[in-house]
């Protein structure tokens, strides 16, 4: 499975355990999480392009370096926006599309509800955020209507990976990296991962 990278930064796990804890509460949840994208964010844009410009410091002026590519993040509505303020704190200047989907709870498939997107998502890095890969029904049709509005230059960004969807997703799209924090054991018969962190959208809004 040459696209996935797992992300072992010993903060990361540190984190991503305290964020498994059934005690770990809404609130708790909510900020883990960001931080925890935010570490991973760090981890994944290390080969992002860069461009000189001129900048005067207080003394002179010298050649400084900016990104060189618009950022655009996506999350998977509705778990992906509890990622997306760990992106924007690091790249304040991402852009924000939006792809709404569900999992239909019978057939696991998902069920597209909404999608909207920036106008430079075809020149972009385009980050598409969903905490959970599952089955994979939701990162792979996420990534079908990013392909389809012209994105070129994808990741797929999740914190909790089951085997099964990586699986899924690298059959469909080998073309885009997929990065986690961990890959976990299996899925159960409703399609949650073990051990997981159960529900990731309940627990981010206390539904
Ligand atoms: C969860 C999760 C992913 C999806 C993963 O969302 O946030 O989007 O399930 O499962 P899959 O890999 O099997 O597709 P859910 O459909 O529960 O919707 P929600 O974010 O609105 O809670
Ligand atoms: N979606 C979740 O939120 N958790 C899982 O374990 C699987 C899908």
């Amino acid at each position: 499975m040459s696209n996935l990278h797992i992300i072992n930064h010993p903060l990361i796990q540190n984190k991503l355990t305290r964020l498994r804890d059934i005690n770990t509460k809404n609130h708790n949840f909510r900020l883990l999480l960001e931080e925890l994208t935010a570490f991973m964010v760090y981890e994944i844009t290390r080969d992002y392009p860069l461009r000189d410009v001129e900048v005067t410091t207080p003394l002179e002026t010298m050649t400084g370096k900016v990104l060189d590519t618009p950022v655009v993040l996506v999350p998977i509505l509705r778990a992906g926006t509890g990622m997306l303020g760990g992106v924007l704190d690091l790249i304040p200047t991402a852009r924000v599309g939006h792809i709404g989907l569900y999992r239909d709870p019978k057939t696991l498939k998902p069920v597209e509800y909404y999608a909207k997107f920036p106008r430079m998502l075809r020149e972009a890095h385009v980050i598409l955020v969903d905490p959970m890969l599952a089955t994979g029904g939701s990162a792979i049709v996420g990534i079908d209507i990013l392909k389809r509005e012209g994105a070129t230059k994808i990741q797929f960004l999740c914190l909790v990976a089951a085997p099964e969807g990586v699986k899924a997703f690298s059959d469909v799209h080998p073309d885009v990296p997929i990065y986690t924090a961990a890959l976990d054991r299996e899925l159960n018969e409703h399609g949650y991962i073990l051990p997981g962190l159960g529900d990731a959208g309940d627990r981010i809004f206390g539904t």
